[in-house]
């Protein structure tokens, strides 16, 4: 698995090197993000968040009254970022991070979190690890459990040929960065979603700063697992 993201992994090494501590009493500079965590740490205990970067949607949860979280993210230097936060703010027994992909998803215990975070990850995976994700967050996740999942926008052919993004697949593209995308429409989202979850709300958010929107959904599990 890690070795075809090697190039992911140095593209996120580099972009998660000296980051600065995160402190979970600072609001995130974005109300829809804001709400959304507030949603999910509602009567959560525990959460998980796969592709958790810094941390940073994890440390707010704490702040909102959830008990413990677990942050998996492939980048090492990411890892190291959230637990330079751990240690700064003594919460090595609320909050653990670790490093690694999929695989590690598979050694979490099933109905064993309330809640997990899926920001900006599965439609930057290989569409075949995307689908074990989401099989494995709808097993990990408790029967009604929460999911907020985020998706990059849809990218149009015009964008796609200015980008000049290497087709590997069917709107399965890797960037000259190195990072994959899986060009996904709404129906498509949809059509994976509804395998597992239930979708309670589907919004846009904003982002000005980066000129850029993303699509988010607040899922609910579906209790009969499928898996
Ligand atoms: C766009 S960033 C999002 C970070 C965070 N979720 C947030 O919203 O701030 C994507 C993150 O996913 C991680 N990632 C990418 N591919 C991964 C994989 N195959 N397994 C685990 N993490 C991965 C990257 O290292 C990066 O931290």
């Amino acid at each position: 698995m890690t070795n075809k993201y090697e190039n992911t992994k140095k593209y996120w090494d580099k972009a998660f090197t000296n980051i600065s501590t995160i402190n979970p009493t600072d609001p995130i500079n974005n109300l829809s993000l804001e709400k959304s965590i507030k949603w999910i740490s509602e009567d959560s205990s525990n959460l998980l968040d796969f592709g958790c970067g810094s941390g940073k949607i994890l440390f707010r949860s704490l702040f909102y009254g959830v008990g413990q979280v677990l942050g998996i993210d492939i980048s090492q230097e990411a890892i190291n970022c959230a637990n330079k936060s751990v240690n700064e703010l003594e919460l090595d027994n609320k909050a653990f991070f670790e490093v690694g992909g999929n695989e590690l998803l598979k050694e979490i215990n099933s109905n064993s979190y309330d809640g997990a975070v899926l920001f900006n990850i599965i439609d930057n995976l290989i569409p075949m690890d995307a689908v074990m994700v989401l099989e494995q967050i709808h097993r990990i996740v408790k029967d009604s459990g929460k999911i907020l999942i985020k998706f990059n926008p849809y990218i149009n052919k015009k964008l796609k040929e200015e980008f000049e993004f290497r087709e590997l697949e069917e709107e399965f593209y890797e960037e000259k960065t190195g990072l994959y995308i899986w060009n996904l429409s709404n129906e498509k989202i949809k059509e994976l979603l509804h395998e597992y979850f239930n979708i309670e709300q589907e919004l846009i958010v904003e982002f000005p700063e980066y000129n850029q929107t993303n699509r988010m959904y607040y899922l609910r599990n579906k209790n009969t697992k499928i898996i």
